[in-house]
């Protein structure tokens, strides 16, 4: 037995620059929403172009354990509920990601009452669900909260005003699952408007339900009682994209990266650009080539400001480059945990609670160490890592893509939750991975 059991784990050995095309999956944030949304026709939906993670099969065991019926064929996820039987979901998913909260609108609706149990995700942060359980009670249900679990009743569910205290991606997505079903006008104030909800949104029109969006981060959203089975493609994933683009900046190769529109890259490009990277952009394909970059200062943002998720992987470009780069993290206070595995192969970063680079944010004056100052060009050394997240995991994948030595990496099924066939990705860049530890 190795010294690292029977868990899988992967020797990454650097190679050089990463050269090639990545043809990126529709968006993780966005498939598992299209899904639960699903819960409110009364005919089957089908999700096009769906990526490859475990998100998705983690979100159909959910979706099954109420009684509804889900299949894949190839790229389409297909959602049938039919034969919805219950509003409860095992505790068994207890803090295993955000969606069962996110079921509870259309659960309600079908059912009445509904258990599901306390939500996790990536720890990043508290990630409270105060501002669901708030717009759940003002559509009129009765919501308690235990130990394990959130319990809520409603005879029906009556339109309502919600003002976000922040313009939460989830707690938008929770309402309007809730708001498409409920009786006469919701309104969303300081809503959430990143390319996911916007799909979301999108999707719930073409079940029927009556949503427009407004230019001031609002939603009125008239609900429908009867919705059907909707068909939509999902737009590609914005962060893998950047993910595969930093690789080939990272490590000074050529990356094109294909299936994601420039739209939704904006920020990501000009964040970039500002570093002094250029880019090849097509209809369908971005491309990055070597070249000479500089240190800058990023604050993360709601969109369309620069993406939490896209971090990670910034912070190890920031080791590549020569000079002082600063990343403020103001959307979750507790997301820079992961440096102290790039501190450890070398990377000279340290974290900071003040506001750097930027204005004050909501984490201003609290213990948050949520700034980190990297130092730039640091030669990281190969490392044993093991994966706290989604994100921070592609991270280590390219620290250690662009170390001296081989590293051992722990935690896979973490990056396996949201990045579609990473291992087969990387490996057509030119990475060389090993898998140790599976059954195969
Ligand atoms: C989603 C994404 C995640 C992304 C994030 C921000 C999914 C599965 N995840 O996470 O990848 O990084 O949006 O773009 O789509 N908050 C509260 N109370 C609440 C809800 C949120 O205080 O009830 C706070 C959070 O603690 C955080 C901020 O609002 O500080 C933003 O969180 P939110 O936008 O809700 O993120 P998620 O939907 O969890």
């Amino acid at each position: 037995m190795s010294l690292l059991g029977d868990e899988v784990f992967w020797e990454v050995e650097p190679t050089g620059p990463l050269h090639g095309d990545v043809r990126v999956a529709g968006s993780k944030n966005a498939v598992t929403k299209l899904m639960v949304a699903g819960l409110l026709g009364d005919s089957p939906s089908y999700i096009l172009n769906a990526p490859m993670v475990t998100e998705v099969d983690i979100t159909a065991g959910m979706l099954t354990s109420v009684g509804a019926g889900v299949g894949r064929e190839g790229d389409t996820v297909v959602v049938d509920p039919s034969d919805i039987c219950t509003g409860s979901v095992p505790v068994g998913y207890f803090r295993t990601n955000r969606i069962p909260i996110l079921m509870m609108g259309p659960l309600l609706h079908r059912m009445g009452e509904v258990s599901v149990p306390l939500s996790g995700g990536d720890q990043i942060g508290g990630r409270p669900v105060d501002f669901h359980l708030e717009a759940l009670r003002s559509f009129g249900a009765e919501v308690t909260v235990t130990d394990d679990a959130i319990h809520a009743k409603a005879t029906r569910l009556q339109g309502t005003r919600v003002r976000l205290p922040f313009p939460s991606v989830g707690a938008t997505e929770t309402i309007l699952l809730t708001a498409a079903v409920a009786e006469g006008r919701t309104v969303i104030e300081n809503a959430a408007m990143e390319p996911e909800v916007v799909e979301l949104a999108l999707f719930l029109q073409r079940m029927g339900a009556g949503i427009e969006m407004r230019p001031d981060r609002r939603y009125v959203i008239e609900g429908t009682p009867k919705l059907s089975g909707a068909r939509q493609e999902l737009g590609g994933d914005r962060i893998e994209a950047f993910s595969y683009l930093v690789a080939g900046l990272a490590s000074g190769g050529r990356v094109q990266v294909s299936g994601c529109s420039q739209d939704r890259l904006v920020t990501a490009l000009s964040t970039l650009r500002r570093m002094g990277a250029s880019f090849d952009i097509t209809e369908d394909s971005v491309t990055v080539a070597p070249g000479e970059l500089r240190s800058i200062a990023v604050g993360t943002s709601t969109h369309p400001g620069f993406m939490t998720d896209w971090g990670p992987p910034l912070v190890v470009l920031f080791t590549q480059v020569p000079g002082m780069s600063v990343l403020h993290e103001t959307v979750f206070e507790d997301r820079l945990g992961y440096v102290e595995a790039l501190d450890a192969m070398g990377a000279q970063v340290e974290l900071y609670d003040q506001c750097l680079g930027g204005g004050p944010c909501r984490f201003h004056e609290t213990d948050w160490r949520h700034s980190a100052v990297v130092r730039g060009r640091t030669q990281l050394r190969g490392g044993r890592l093991d994966m706290p997240d989604i994100r921070a995991g592609f991270a280590y994948i390219l620290a250690a893509a662009v170390a001296d030595g081989p590293s051992t990496i722990r935690g896979i099924h973490q990056l396996e939750r949201g990045y579609d066939r990473v291992h087969e990705k990387f490996a057509e860049l030119g990475l060389r991975i090993q898998e140790f530890g599976s059954a195969d």
